[in-house]
């Protein structure tokens, strides 16, 4: 017989993530397209097409053994001028939620992630002092229309990780370096998920909304300084906004990718290919920490950069164990979703991150499924990991 290292409860899904501008291909009408064009970014124009072959990549997912699918909508296909809605992008959605059932797995559907349609860009997008009501009447046309195909749909897609690196670090569009603007934003993001919640409620009582966080684990040394600014960090990054927005989320998805050293911290961590500290049970904390807010989580992104496919396999089976550990200890998790079904357009860093299960061929766009995938499907399969 063989014997469980970590089984998990029935129904946990298993699954993996993607959005809308870092996978689909042919998206124009929205800022990050318009940075590319002018070369502040990397153009997105060979990524995995994944509007046209959406059906082979869940064909995929699925004999992999996963059960969900988390997918995010392109706002900027879905309302490409202001306040004029396209029927035939929400079609197009339908269908690919229609997909992911046909194949049994549960989808997740994230209303914006970081890509702005042009015009609310060029409104100032979140800075705005409309944008909440703007983001609502999009995120309402969304539910209205997606409804009826997926239960579980969140807000906002990392609201600290956009704010910071779009108006703080001025990294990303519009490449604003001004800290008031960045508090502003994150707001202004706050607000809009609180107000986008209300209204979605107000028709769909029985849909669950939640947010999506991007959370970091401060580790530290034994220095009260240290400490105490680990503290303020983990408050500052990982919570605040939670806070913000406390009431109005039916549960929390969090992403988690590595581990920050405040003060002296000898340990060496591996490194991905983005140079992050890889240290699996850092999401154990991470899920610790949300245990206060007692509603369910779901992992909505774990991952890891990693175009030799050496580290990926172990990295996985340890974040897995440490999910398995916060369930042990009482945090109510609720799924694991590896970031990203598919190598992707990786932001700033265009093409050249390599975080997919499945990798493809720029030109015939041919899939290939990198050896870790089996490792993650076996887990998938035993609904955990067995010895
Ligand atoms: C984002 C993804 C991104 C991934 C890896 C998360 O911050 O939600 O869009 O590709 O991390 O950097």
């Amino acid at each position: 017989m063989q014997e469980y290292k970590s089984k998990f409860p029935n129904g946990f899904l298993w699954g993996s993530a993607t959005s809308s501008f870092q996978v689909e291909g042919d998206i124009k009408n929205c800022d990050w397209y318009e940075a590319g064009l002018a070369k502040r970014v990397p153009l997105a124009d060979s990524g995995p097409d994944h509007h046209i072959y959406y059906e082979k990549d869940f064909d995929i997912a699925a004999a992999l053994g996963q059960n969900s699918q988390r997918i995010s909508i392109e706002w900027s296909k879905i309302e490409p001028q202001e306040g004029q809605f396209d029927n035939s992008a929400l079609e197009h959605y339908r269908k690919v939620l229609m997909a992911i059932r046909q194949r049994k797995m549960e989808p997740f559907v994230t209303i914006w992630h970081f890509s702005l349609p042009s015009w609310f860009s060029q409104k100032g997008g979140f800075t705005s002092k409309d944008a909440p009501k703007i983001f609502t009447r999009y995120a309402k046309f969304v539910v209205d229309g997606l409804g009826d195909l997926c239960k579980n749909f969140s807000t906002i897609n990392e609201p600290e990780v956009y704010a910071s690196n779009s108006y703080y670090r001025g990294v990303w569009p519009p490449f604003t370096v001004n800290a008031f603007k960045a508090w502003k934003t994150f707001n202004q993001l706050a607000k809009s998920h609180i107000l986008a919640y209300k209204e979605i409620k107000k028709d769909h009582s029985e849909i669950k909304i939640g947010l999506v966080k991007d959370n970091i684990y401060f580790i530290t040394d034994k220095v009260f300084l240290s400490k105490t600014l680990s503290k303020f960090l983990s408050w500052f990054w990982n919570r605040l906004f939670i806070n913000k927005c406390k009431g109005f989320f039916d549960n929390i998805g969090v992403n988690y990718y590595f581990t920050k050293k405040i003060g002296i911290v000898r340990k060496v961590f591996p490194q991905s290919d983005m140079g992050w500290n890889l240290f699996a049970e850092g999401l154990y904390h991470i899920l610790m920490e949300l245990s206060v807010y007692n509603v369910p989580v779901y992992v909505t992104e774990v991952g890891i950069a990693d175009e030799k496919d050496s580290y990926r396999a172990q990295y996985i089976e340890d974040l897995v164990y440490w999910t398995h550990k916060a369930i042990e200890n009482g945090v109510d998790v609720r799924g694991f979703m590896y970031w990203s079904l598919l190598d992707n357009y990786e932001w700033a860093y265009g093409y050249e991150k390599k975080f997919g299960l499945v990798s493809y061929d720029v030109k015939t766009k041919e899939r290939s499924i990198r050896p870790s995938a089996y490792k993650y499907k076996e887990i998938c399969e035993n609904n955990g990991i067995i010895k």
